[in-house]
């Protein structure tokens, strides 16, 4: 797998013997605050230097011919008839077409070549990618006129109603407003966002346990409706409360008799895990990564205990660097039940922390994970347009 753009390129232009447009959609990392952004938290994630490319051009007819290069497979879908597909790929793609076309936008058929190196199933967004960044490029090629905001709602739309995961905000938004060198802030009820500075030199390390959980889309859904229930208990006495965004954690413990332990404990570690998030905002614009660090172990032990969204090769990832020299903090990351851990390690420690994970995870798995050391780049944009760009658009709505 790779994300060079050429091969994604060629083999376009093999298939079509046409130049398409050619969009860099990157995958995430979220430094702290997991969980938080459908309980209209705050996240603060950055795009990374894995990514999926896309290459696309229009068609005269309705067909929707989608090539995806690493899985060597092909699927054609009809906009007068978009359905779930039998397999599981060409979902995102389809529930992009299908969310444009419920926003008013008639756009036509199209040709449609992806491929990348951001690993699937590991936490870093490849679903979102795909779907931000085709979002993305159809809006470019039929020239829509479809605002990133709301580009990026209708890639997360297309997630929760296409695909059934019932996600936030936090992969679709990162992906589209992504900054280079920035991790941001994102509120994700006011979907207002802040890039924060990390002052100091620490590199990203990701460790991926390759283990994905068959279940995990709906236990997430199942974690989102548990923390549904909380509020609804909560606001029964306290109408105001529409979120955990609402609720002090003191205002929770009042109403412990009211919840069962599961709801409770799911709620509770929402809650905290804002207030850590907005200390650690702090900690990372004044230079002090340990007390960062520290924050993301606790964010870890809640995700293991409270939410229960780990599983035990995160949990081992997360014990192996505990205390290593260099390393300032470790958790496991995303959605959960598999996929990586985000480590944040000083970086001249990072050959030896890495040759330490790889070397007692192999005592117990008997395999090395794989180690992405991973920059902060932008987010999702245009790398090449054909040269003579012939479209037309007829934007009936907005998005
Ligand atoms: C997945 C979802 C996000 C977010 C994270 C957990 O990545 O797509 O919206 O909820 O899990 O923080």
């Amino acid at each position: 797998m790779t994300n060079d753009v050429s091969e994604t390129v060629r083999t376009f232009k093999e298939l079509y013997g046409e130049e398409p447009l050619v969009v860099r959609s990157p995958g995430r990392v979220n430094l702290i605050g997991e969980h938080t952004d459908y309980n209209l938290g705050y996240v603060l994630p950055a795009a990374i230097d894995r990514a999926i490319i896309l290459a696309v051009t229009p068609r005269t007819d309705s067909q929707c011919v989608m090539t995806a290069l690493d899985m060597k497979d092909r699927y054609i879908a009809d906009l007068n008839d978009l359905q779930p597909a039998p397999r599981g790929w060409p979902n995102y793609l389809i529930g992009v077409l299908d969310q444009i076309q419920k926003c008013g936008y008639q756009i036509r058929g199209v040709n449609c070549v992806f491929g990348g190196d951001i690993p699937i199933g590991a936490g870093l967004s490849s679903s979102a990618a795909v779907e931000a960044g085709f979002a993305f490029a159809l809006n470019e090629v039929f020239e829509l006129g479809i605002d990133r905001m709301s580009l990026a709602k209708l890639a997360q739309r297309s997630e929760s109603e296409f695909v059934g995961v019932k996600c936030g905000i936090m992969d679709q938004f990162i992906n589209i407003f992504a900054k280079e060198n920035a991790v941001l802030r994102i509120d994700c009820r006011s979907l207002e966002y802040t890039s924060v500075e990390i002052r100091g030199d620490a590199a990203i390390l990701l460790f991926n346990t390759e283990v994905s959980h068959s279940l995990a889309s709906s236990a997430y859904n199942k974690r989102r409706e548990e923390c549904g229930r909380g509020i609804a208990a909560l606001s029964r006495r306290h109408p105001h409360i529409a979120s955990l965004r609402d609720v002090p954690l003191e205002l929770l413990e009042s109403a412990r008799s009211e919840m069962d332990a599961t709801v409770f404990n799911r709620c509770a570690y929402v809650i905290r895990e804002n207030a850590r998030l907005l200390r650690g905002c702090e900690d990372l614009q004044t230079g002090r990564l340990s007390a960062f660090g520290e924050k993301m172990f606790e964010t870890h032990e809640g995700l293991k205990n409270e939410y229960e969204v780990s599983c035990r090769e995160l949990d081992q990832l997360v014990d192996i660097v505990r205390g290593l020299p260099g390393v300032y903090g470790a958790r496991m990351m995303g959605g959960g039940f598999g996929g990586c851990t985000i480590n944040l390690v000083r970086p001249d420690a990072v050959g030896s922390v890495r040759r330490t994970v790889e070397e007692r995870f192999r005592k117990t798995y008997g395999r090395t994970p794989p180690v992405y050391h991973t920059t902060i780049v932008g987010g999702t944009s245009v790398i090449s347009r054909p040269r003579a760009a012939s479209v037309t658009s007829m934007p009936e709505g907005s998005a």
